[in-house]
């Protein structure tokens, strides 16, 4: 067999990676946790072909970090040129971690494409080559990326064992103006308070794991906000600024800390772009997904459960 599809999922990261460390392979400089969605996709098919093409949502794009990855892929494993055709049914590059999804899924559609018959593990440290967020959505549910010989994600618990529900709000559309991986190799070079950052990240990494592994979803909304806001902070104090969010995202917020201090059990997550991502305990999406959608600037929401990880498909899936 020489071609192959493979759906994965994006993940949101409730304790954050924003640094890298200075050795080759994309190494973060901190643990990560993330949970994995379901409603979310990305489906990816790659063939050998004659000369190498890259599709992303039906438009011929070129793409550095998928270049790179393939380049590597191919040196490592003898493959052809490739045709790689991409599609998510959300948008891409503003803050949905379409990235994840679609390396995640380029990896695994490779390995089915040409029988190497890698690991999740394999696949993840092949994925987290390409973009770290994307070796933690080789896995379902719960996943984490933390330091190991490999820097290979794994998956903490799986998503039935704890069915957490997300409400994406979307305050805007357009990609982001500046990359994840130069957002954070800036906030690395000029932020005062990278070191506290990174000083911090290990107890924050633990005190999500321990709040999964209890169910503990006032622990678990505690440790994911107080990162979340950490990061931010980061961000805005790197020069020149990383401003990331606009007014829906932040009326977003509010409304989350409305719902919250009547009860509702919700916190609220930001990644590197402007949309809000309310994680809400088992059977609260409904309640939570009118309220945003009620909420000034928020153009849309999507709800969804938490998913599985990157898998081969049939063409036809
Ligand atoms: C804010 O994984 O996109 O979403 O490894 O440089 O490709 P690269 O960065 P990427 O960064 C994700 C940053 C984040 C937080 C997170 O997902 O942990």
């Amino acid at each position: 067999m020489t071609a192959a599809t493979a759906i994965a999922h994006p993940n949101i990261a409730l304790v954050k990676y924003w640094g890298k460390q200075a050795v080759a392979g994309n190494v973060p400089a901190m643990p990560s946790l993330s949970i994995t969605l379901e409603t979310l996709k990305t489906r990816t098919h790659v063939a050998a072909a004659a000369k190498p093409r890259l599709f992303l949502d039906g438009q011929h794009v070129e793409d550095a970090k998928v270049q790179a990855l393939v380049a590597a892929l191919s040196d490592a494993y003898g493959l052809p040129p490739l045709a790689i055709d991409s599609g998510s049914n959300f948008p891409a590059g503003a803050g949905l971690a379409s990235s994840a999804s679609g390396i995640a899924a380029l990896v695994t559609a490779v390995d089915a494409a040409f029988g190497l018959a890698l690991s999740p593990a394999e696949r993840s440290q092949w994925a987290r080559r390409g973009s770290a967020s994307a070796a933690r959505s080789m896995f379902g549910g719960f996943a984490t990326l933390a330091a190991s010989a490999d820097w290979a994600g794994s998956q903490l618990r799986d998503g039935s064992e704890w069915p957490l529900e997300v409400v994406v709000a979307i305050a805007a559309r357009a990609p982001k103006r500046v990359s994840s991986t130069a957002g954070m190799a800036a906030s690395q070079a000029t932020s005062p308070y990278y070191d506290a950052w990174l000083a911090t990240a290990e107890a924050d990494f633990a005190a999500g794991c321990e709040a999964v592994r209890q169910r503990d979803f006032a622990a678990l909304a505690s440790v994911a906000e107080h990162s979340c806001l950490k990061m931010h902070g980061l961000m805005l104090s790197s020069r020149p600024p990383l401003a990331y969010w606009n007014g829906a995202t932040v009326s977003a917020m509010a409304s989350v800390r409305e719902l919250a201090a009547k009860g509702v059990p919700v916190f609220f997550t930001i990644d590197a772009g402007p949309q809000l991502k309310a994680v809400c305990a088992p059977g609260h999406g409904t309640t939570v997904a009118h309220a945003l959608r009620h909420t000034w600037g928020v153009m849309d929401v999507y709800v969804s459960g938490l998913g599985p990880g990157a898998r081969a498909v049939k063409a036809n899936v």
